[in-house]
């Protein structure tokens, strides 16, 4: 199939950017660059030896999206683009509504006109809120609690309503738990801009000595050891996740979908598995609990298992090694390598 996706140069567009390629599709990148590097493209070019296809182009340019779509005569679309961190979305509401929800709807404009009805969306376990049960399944109630969780639900919504007024879409909403890692040969990878936000790139930067050492948010919650525990998934099991998750386009409909493995790690367990299987230290403190955290959340991943056969295969010993293999190889990230 011909597949654009939308934020491919991104760390998971990326990833199933090289994942579509094993599987014999077509992919063509769309991206703004707005959170990743043109660089990206060379190191995919190097590891797949063809130049990627690509547009520079902003989603919500719903004209030029529709030109791509027919020129490059795509058969479905897997969107990624947007903002994606919580504190950030906070502060800057407006921003977060235009890029994923008014992005979305530009996107969905171009798709109807162009009668490219099929697409893959990027959710986020963000939708199920503070967990009522867990694992959690996909009959969990939806219920967020930040900006960024409500843009996500709302494209949901927005999603569930558009396929069930018309039948010839069809839409697979991709409930990503903790995406980590990286590409085993450490060309690509996450490079957050500024301090990470998140656990792991945080304990990298900490492991090759640009962060003094890691807080821990917490200490006292109702966990095993007291700190937040959550589904870490290698981002090439994720990757390949989208690629199962084609076939469900075949039908009408939307279907919702969890990419977790079903295993919920602590913060104390991803620093001591960093710290053994890299055989480096990841000096740390505990501090307050960062406001928001919930104490655990991590999926039950046995729908997309059976209706896709998709089930993630790395461990966190594989998730801590690539990604401290592409922190070490990429220090400064993509700009100054
Ligand atoms: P990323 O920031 O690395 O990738 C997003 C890409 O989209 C970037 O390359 C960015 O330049 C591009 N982009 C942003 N706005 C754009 C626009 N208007 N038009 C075109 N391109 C645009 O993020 P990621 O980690 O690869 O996440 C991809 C998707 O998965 C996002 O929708 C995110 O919300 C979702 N998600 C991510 C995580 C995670 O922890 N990484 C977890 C759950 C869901
Ligand atoms: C993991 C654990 C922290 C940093 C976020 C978004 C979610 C999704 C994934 C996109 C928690 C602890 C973290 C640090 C720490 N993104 N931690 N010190 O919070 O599960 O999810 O990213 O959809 O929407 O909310 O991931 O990596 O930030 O935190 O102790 O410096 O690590 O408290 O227990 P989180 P995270």
């Amino acid at each position: 199939m011909n597949i654009l996706l939308t934020g491919g140069a991104g760390y998971i567009g990326s990833h199933t950017f090289l994942s579509l390629i094993d599987a014999g599709h077509k992919p063509i990148v769309v991206d703004t660059f707005d959170n990743s590097s043109p660089q990206v493209l060379d190191r995919l070019h190097t590891l797949t030896g063809e130049k990627p296809v690509f547009h520079q182009a902003d989603v919500r340019d719903s004209d030029r999206i529709a030109d791509i779509l027919t020129r490059e005569k795509c058969d479905a679309v897997v969107h990624f683009a947007g903002r994606k961190a919580v504190g950030e979305g906070q502060s800057k509401p407006l921003l977060y509504f235009d890029q994923n929800v008014g992005g979305t709807v530009q996107l969905l404009h171009a798709m109807n006109r162009t009668g490219c009805k099929k697409l893959i969306f990027s959710s986020s376990a963000v939708v199920y809120g503070n967990p009522e049960y867990l694992p959690i399944d996909e009959e969990h109630p939806l219920s967020t609690c930040n900006v960024y969780g409500d843009t996500k639900r709302t494209v949901e919504d927005m999603l569930r309503a558009l396929s069930a007024s018309d039948q010839e879409w069809s839409v697979v909403l991709l409930r990503y738990f903790n995406p980590v890692g990286a590409h085993k040969s450490g060309e690509i990878g996450e490079f957050p801009r500024g301090i990470p936000n998140n656990l792991m790139p945080y304990v990298t930067q900490v492991a090759v000595g640009q962060l003094e050492k890691l807080s821990v948010f917490g200490n006292d919650f109702d966990t095993r050891d007291g700190t937040g525990v959550r589904d870490y998934i290698h981002v090439c099991d994720l990757a390949d996740g989208h690629v199962s998750a084609l076939k469900l386009l075949d039908e009408a409909g939307c279907t919702a979908m969890n990419l977790g493995t079903g295993k919920g790690y602590s913060v104390l367990d991803i620093i001591t598995t960093f710290e053994t299987v890299n055989d480096v230290r990841i000096p740390y403190q505990i501090t307050a609990r960062r406001p928001g955290d919930v104490a655990a959340c991590y999926a039950n991943p046995s729908r997309a298992r059976s209706l896709t056969g998709w089930q993630a295969k790395l461990g966190l010993a594989e998730m801590c090694r690539d990604a401290w293999h592409w922190q070490r190889k990429n220090p400064k990230g993509f700009a100054e390598t």
